[in-house]
């Protein structure tokens, strides 16, 4: 018997979990990710779901009755977490998908396309520096040669890391994915759009376009107390100043900018620095104002680099376009599951987070999604939440979803 919402949230909630923080760390290919994609299989197996695993990472449950045929339907998200993140931004998308399953069986419903729960890896970069990397591998959008040169924080390459997990790492386009006619990814809202609109489930328009650029600040090492001030070259400070900076041109502009990684050469309490490396997480409501904010804050980094007598070089390492979810699709979801009185369609809200929807959306796969509300709209941090009724309102939400898509 097949573990309920409830259930199955309970046997989650203690794996990664600090005990000082109350955060998560699911880091991909990590003991306790890797706890997380043993614990799906075996949920995936008690409702006699066929596992496919492809060489990305990636793992797919397929529910296939004898007679499905067709473009599948998938739906899933992802079990790694950022470090020291919330319980929900992945999981419940997982979780929930495994439920929305029991849901349709209860209902006696049969699919008649095959339908797919997906646990896709490292979404959140926070392993290997590059987001959805999973489903950026999967579906062609990250080139294999790309991959093979990412490395963590220890050095260790993506190939490495899988092969220790015990996986068979073969990375590229997976077969899989070609038979995925229409994806549902239900995720916990990351603001608090739903709250203010008094609403448990809405689906999703958009994502702001987004990237992540490594600034390298480079100065001079010195000697923290006979170095007057005056005779400095100091890394930290043109980093400080950028990151003033960063912060008031996003404010001035509506949109969002963060430092919220550094590394510090060689890290002394009494040196002043020769190396700072930061890294900026920009996301904007258009292609042409992320780029224009992206280089006024790298020119006034230069500026100020100018100034303090250091260096610094500019690298986008990863940046995702607009990307708009399929409209015609959106709008059927938005009504399904309700009847003709049934009043109003669900709330339809733009994200500023990535997500494998993105990546999928983008390649041209046709791609919904579901939030579900978070009562303070905290995300990548332990105070993520979302209710229980509001879990399973999105639950509900789900299986009517796919029971529109794959009847
Ligand atoms: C992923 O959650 C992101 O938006 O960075
Ligand atoms: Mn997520
Ligand atoms: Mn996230």
């Amino acid at each position: 018997m097949p573990d309920d919402f409830e259930r199955m949230w309970t046997d989650l909630a203690g794996v990664g979990r600090s005990s000082a923080s109350g955060g998560y760390f699911r880091q991909p290919f990590a003991s306790a990710e890797r706890e997380c994609h043993a614990w799906f299989c075996a949920q995936a197996e008690a409702r006699r779901l066929r596992l496919e695993h492809d060489g990305n990472g990636n793992t797919v449950a397929w529910w296939e009755p004898s007679g499905a045929t067709g473009d599948a339907v998938l739906t899933g998200s992802h079990l790694d977490s950022v470090l020291d993140g919330g319980a929900y931004d992945g999981p419940l998308g997982v979780v929930s998908a495994l439920a929305a399953v029991d849901v349709l069986r209860d209902r006696g419903f049969v699919p008649s396309r095959p339908l797919g729960v997906a646990a896709f890896s490292e979404e959140e970069g926070s392993r290997f520096g590059l987001a959805c990397l999973g489903s950026r591998l999967a579906i062609g959008a990250t080139t294999p040669a790309a991959a093979r040169e990412l490395r963590d924080r220890d050095g260790v390459a993506l190939l490495d890391a899988m092969a220790t997990a015990g996986l068979e790492p073969e990375i590229g386009p997976a077969e899989w994915l070609r038979r995925v006619g229409t994806f549902v990814e239900l995720h916990v809202e990351q603001g608090r759009d739903l709250v203010d609109r008094g609403t448990a489930v809405g689906l999703g328009s958009a994502i702001w376009p987004h990237g992540r650029y490594r600034f390298d600040f480079t100065g001079e090492a010195n000697h923290a107390g006979t170095t007057r001030m005056e005779d400095r070259h100091d890394p930290m400070l043109t980093y400080a100043m950028t990151a003033l900076a960063a912060n008031k041109q996003a404010r001035l502009a509506g949109q969002r900018a963060t430092f919220g990684r550094l590394e510090v050469g060689p890290n002394s309490t009494n040196a002043v620095p020769s190396r700072v490396t930061a890294w900026l997480d920009a996301r904007c409501e258009s292609d042409a104002a992320l780029a224009a904010l992206v280089e006024a804050i790298a020119k006034q980094g230069a500026d100020r680099a100018e100034r303090d007598g250091t260096a610094l070089a500019v690298t986008a390492e990863s940046v995702s376009p607009a990307v708009v979810f399929d409209d015609a699709l959106t709008r059927r979801l938005a009504q399904a599951g309700a009847g003709p009185g049934d009043g109003p369609a669900r709330p339809v809200i733009a994200t500023q987070a990535g997500h494998d929807a993105g990546v999928l959306a983008a390649a041209g796969v046709p791609t919904a999604m579901l939030f579900v509300r978070n009562p303070t709209g905290v995300s990548h941090s332990p105070g993520e939440h979302a209710e229980t009724t509001d879990c399973l309102a999105g639950v509900e939400a789900l299986a009517d979803a796919l029971e529109e898509l794959a009847r």
